[in-house]
């Protein structure tokens, strides 16, 4: 399975804070944001991954994370040069696909769960059709709104309905089958102009073929795509961490994963010194777990 990671945009709902810089670089309490949705695919297993960026911040990108070897997986760039939707990443991305299956998880998009690294191997084991998470909001006309029957049957999926027809938000992790370039390639833009994800998601769901997973709240979700819910995403985290447990530690997922080993990441983290709290506390929770 591949991953791709959508991190373009403008940002102009972050100005002036992402004037100078993308938005999925800012900073989440104690790290840049992308490297939530990159720990997201590391606890799935995912190690193949294309980060897609705008023009402008393609190089910041590329300074943070390089070519992923320095936690041991594979990283690939491209540039989307016109925002032209999210489903435009299946466009882009196609050449990077090629015939596997591919989940696509959005910049500003934070989960984290105890279980959720199971929960994703089991969608990318289902092998054929689509899965996404849905999740219960108190504002879903911010969001892809997904309606369920008595029976958790899906009904619908509209993206940010005027009335909603359900609390229920698809939040920004997807994973599809290789059918989804070719899906892709058909759809059309919408009233504002962009390639929409539900559009994708609906045509899923016409053939029968998708899969809505319900989150509930011993999950948390975030979307940072303001400047409220990214101090709301740095306070969770941060709380979160006085216990001890990292949350969008790449390094030490990397480590768990057995993507990298202890003694090579160890090492890789010599260049840091010691005087840094971030790679400070990642070497203590590796050295205590022997
Ligand atoms: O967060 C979940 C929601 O994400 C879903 O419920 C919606 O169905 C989905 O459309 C999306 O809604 P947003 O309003 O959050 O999407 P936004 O336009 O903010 O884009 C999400 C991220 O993807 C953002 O960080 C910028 C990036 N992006 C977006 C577009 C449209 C790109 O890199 N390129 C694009 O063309």
């Amino acid at each position: 399975m591949k991953g791709i990671i959508l991190a373009g945009g403008a940002g102009t709902r972050l100005f002036p804070a992402s004037l100078p810089i993308s938005k999925i670089l800012l900073t989440i309490y104690n790290k840049p944001m992308i490297y939530y949705p990159l720990s997201t695919f590391l606890r799935a297993g995912i190690k193949d991954i294309l980060i897609i960026t705008n023009e402008a911040d393609y190089e910041n990108f590329r300074k943070l994370l390089g070519d992923g070897s320095q936690i041991g997986i594979n990283i690939k760039y491209r540039i989307q040069y016109v925002q032209k939707g999210i489903a435009d990443a299946f466009i882009i991305g196609e050449d990077f696909i090629g015939k596997d299956s591919v989940a696509l998880i959005l910049g500003d998009n934070i989960f984290y769960g105890k279980d959720f690294g199971m929960i994703m191997k089991n969608a990318i084991n289902k092998n054929s059709g689509a899965t996404v998470f849905g999740y219960e909001v108190p504002d879903p006309e911010r969001f892809g709104v997904v309606e369920f029957d008595e029976n958790k049957k899906v009904l619908s999926l509209e993206e940010k309905p005027q009335s909603p027809k359900s609390n229920y938000a698809v939040t920004g992790l997807y994973f599809y089958d290789n059918d989804v370039c070719s899906y892709a390639q058909t759809l059309k833009p919408s009233g504002r102009g962009e390639l929409e994800i539900t559009d994708l998601n609906k045509i899923y769901l016409e053939k029968g073929k998708l899969n809505v997973e319900i989150l509930d709240k011993s999950f948390k979700w975030l979307d940072t795509g303001t400047h409220e819910s990214m101090l709301e995403a740095s306070n969770y985290v941060n709380i979160v961490e006085k216990q001890e447990i990292s949350i969008g530690c790449i390094e030490e997922l990397a480590y768990k994963e057995g993507f990298i080993t202890s003694n090579d990441l160890l090492k890789y983290l010599e260049k840091y010194g010691d005087k840094n709290e971030y790679y400070n506390n990642i070497k203590k929770h590796i050295i205590s777990k022997g």
